[in-house]
């Protein structure tokens, strides 16, 4: 059975040496295996909660796009895409929307701590707390359940979100499904194979510490000059170093097989000078991203390639998206007038009502008969009548004779009805 994967970055800035390691080269890897159909997308939505910078975005997304194909997406393998391009996404985050306690949001990471940051700082809880921040993870929601994803891979930051996705579906299903799963729960996918990759600094590659070594952008030059920021201690050449006293093994380790891994390590302990280790390990890493590079800057040069790739990956997948979209707004009860008008066209065929002849005894005690036609249209009413059986005997020979049988009594027909609508009529009662 095909399992489907499904990941997004989103654009809010360049990517760095950690992204690569940690999200897009295993993501790469991951698209590679056999049975699996990957959905890699750029969260653009998402990232005008992080940033109301246009120009930025704009950018950004542009160099990501570029940057995962320069690394080796298949985008005829990979359903690559930007969530801005598939509208379906935001039909479907508002019907979950409606399913989602805000209690459960309340408990997001994210926005706790960014409440507890506030409080902190003694200003209001919900200072710079947009409601895209709050519910942030609903849209990530949508974004997986629009395509039955299996498996999100994702950092170790994200499972609380891949667990309310989770919540929410089962909510929806259980109040929408009438038995049926409309939406697939997904599961987190935790590569523990991979590395956190540890900034110059030591502490994780993030951007928020400052501590980034760029994927591509600036170049050779900036990934050789942030190589070379890389903290040591101050011993010389000749003495020997712990190879866990700086980031710059952890780094190498990233790029090298296991007997590079052990060399760079006994060297070190052996008195390699630091400056020697950082050219090292810049050699290493150059030689795995040095190639890209010259990819990524080939498609920042082109656009309209990208733009192209973009929409034909979106345009593979909307049939999925809109059909998914159509199955939920069926089941909470957004359904096209045309089934209904159908039901009632049907109900009233059956409905058909036929003509009458009916007798009854008024109120004054005498007897009488009525005809009416199949539209309930009152044709004509009799004169009175002594008796229930005399109607009788009338009303047979009004049906083997027509109107004329009726002769002698007194008939009412109602104005604008005609002896032949009356034959008419006659006729399809005989027949009925
Ligand atoms: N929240 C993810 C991030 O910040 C991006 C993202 C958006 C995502 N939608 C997703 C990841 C769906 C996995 C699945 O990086």
């Amino acid at each position: 059975m095909t399992v489907r994967l499904l990941t997004g970055v989103t654009p809010s800035g360049t990517l760095h040496l950690g992204n690569y390691v940690g999200c897009i080269r295993p993501a790469i890897l991951k698209s590679q295996a056999p049975d699996t159909e990957s959905f890699y997308f750029l969260s653009d939505y998402h990232a005008l909660i992080k940033c109301a910078d246009p120009a930025r975005i704009e950018r950004s997304r542009l160099q990501i796009a570029a940057t995962w194909l320069a690394c080796g997406l298949d985008p005829q393998r990979v359903h690559f895409y930007r969530q801005s391009d598939l509208p379906e996404t935001l039909e479907l985050c508002w019907m979950i929307n409606c399913v989602t306690s805000k209690g459960l949001m309340n408990r997001a990471h994210a926005y706790k701590a960014k409440v507890e940051a506030n409080v902190n700082v003694g200003e209001d809880p919900d200072n710079d707390v947009s409601m895209g921040l709050f519910c942030y993870p609903i849209l990530m929601a949508a974004d997986i359940l629009i395509f039955s994803a299996n498996f999100v891979p994702v950092g170790r930051d994200q499972i609380q979100h891949i667990e309310m996705c989770r919540d929410i579906a089962i909510r929806f299903n259980q109040m929408y499904g009438a038995g049926k799963d409309i939406l697939t729960l997904p599961e987190a996918l935790i590569d523990e194979e991979v590395a956190v990759l540890p900034g110059l600094d030591g502490r994780k590659m993030s951007k928020s510490y400052d501590n980034v070594i760029p994927l591509f952008e600036g170049g050779e030059k900036a990934l050789k000059n942030a190589i070379y920021k890389i903290v040591t201690d101050s011993k010389v050449p000749g003495e020997p170093k712990d190879p866990d006293s700086t980031s710059l093994t952890a780094i190498y380790e990233a790029f090298a097989n296991h007997e590079d891994k052990q060399s760079f390590r006994d060297q070190l302990k052996s008195g390699l000078g630091w400056g020697e280790a950082k050219e090292i390990v810049f050699d290493k890493v150059n030689a795995e991203i040095g190639p890209m590079r010259t990819k990524y800057e080939e498609y920042m040069g082109e656009p309209d390639v990208v733009e192209k790739i973009l929409q034909e990956g979106v345009e593979r997948i909307r049939p999925m998206a809109k059909a998914l979209v159509q199955e939920a707004k069926h089941a909470v009860g957004l359904r096209t007038f045309r089934v209904q008008a159908q039901e009632q066209k049907k109900s009233k065929k059956t409905k058909t009502v036929s003509p009458v002849l009916k007798q009854y005894r008024d109120t004054d005690g005498l007897f009488y008969f009525k005809l009416i036609d199949s539209d309930g249209k009152l044709l004509l009413t009799s004169g009175k009548l002594a008796s229930g059986k005399e109607v009788g005997k009338l009303l047979g020979q009004f049906k083997t004779q027509g109107i004329q049988a009726l002769g002698s009594v007194f008939c009412q027909i109602e104005e604008g009805v005609t002896e032949k609508q009356i034959e008419a009529v006659r006729l399809a009662l005989i027949s009925d």
